[in-house]
């Protein structure tokens, strides 16, 4: 093919960057303690709409006994675990290594959910262990972090979560570029109860700062935000449309293909295709 490149030199240098405005919204479903192989034909039916719905990137994140038959089921979205132990392996009855993950099937790990951090006393420094982990064994991580109802009241949301981001996020060269942050306020997971736009605003804006402070402007300017807490079909065009809000991590309304292709068409801007 006869292709030539204008001749002014300046077109070079004004091709926009590829910013993350141009990234697809991120839609993962987290199953939580769900799911035996029944639950297997959800994630079929999400992976075939998955196929027509190309303007969003959708993932799963099942329990660690279904990865293995998710992946091989659903071969077109994304499959994660929920977690990984920080160690590469050893003397840890029970647990999981974040390379026995990758090896089932899994391209991300979800580390630091709030209900880890309160039913296993997970703190900020055992949650980057933990992605510090996923990520080299060659996987990505979505990093949780969010405030408690009483931190919200008490006016210090902000400041909770940018001190959860500080001790729980990856570090390091091209580090960046495998996570994603997902801001779970604990008092709207499983509750129906969800922030204005405007406090999911304020709070996604917030997350950005803290993001380009650590990883410098650009990197950290290209890391997805998603929103997570009582995301459902009917309200999910709505909380996507808050600032610097790349997606949505979705707990109950993933459960089943009905209701999460709802969200995942939502984020689609409300059409197929
Ligand atoms: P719900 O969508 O059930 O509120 O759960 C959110 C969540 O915790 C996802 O990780």
């Amino acid at each position: 093919m006869n292709f030539r490149l204008p001749r002014q030199d300046k077109f070079l240098f004004e091709l926009p960057k590829v910013s993350k405005m141009a990234q697809r919204p991120y839609i993962v479903g987290n199953w939580k303690m769900h799911g035996t192989r029944a639950m297997l034909a959800e994630a079929r039916a999400i992976d075939r709409a998955a196929e027509r719905l190309i303007k969003v990137e959708v993932a799963l994140a099942p329990p660690y006994t279904l990865i293995h038959a998710t992946r091989k089921e659903a071969g077109l979205i994304g499959v994660g675990a929920q977690d990984c132990h920080p160690a590469d392996g050893g003397a840890h009855t029970g647990d999981i290594s974040a390379a026995m993950l990758k090896d089932a099937g899994a391209g991300f790990a979800i580390v630091g959910h709030s209900e880890r951090r309160a039913d296993h006393g997970e703190k900020d420094a055992d949650v980057r262990e933990k992605a510090d982990a996923a990520i080299s064994a060659g996987m990505n991580v979505i990093v949780c972090v969010g405030e408690t109802e009483e931190q919200r009241d008490a006016g210090k949301a902000e400041s909770v979560v940018a001190k959860q981001l500080k001790g729980s996020l990856p570090e390091g060269e091209g580090v960046a570029e495998k996570v994603t942050v997902a801001y779970e306020p604990v008092w709207a997971i499983g509750t129906g109860r969800t922030p204005t736009v405007e406090d999911i605003s304020a709070m996604h804006v917030s997350i950005r700062n803290v993001l380009q402070k650590l990883y410098g402007e650009e990197a950290g300017a290209g890391v997805r935000i998603l929103y997570g807490g009582s995301v459902k079909p009917d309200n999910a065009a709505e909380l996507l449309s808050a600032d610097e809000v790349g997606g949505a991590l979705v707990g109950g309304a993933s459960l089943t293909a009905e209701s999460f292709l709802g969200i995942i068409i939502a984020a689609a801007g409300g059409e197929e295709g």
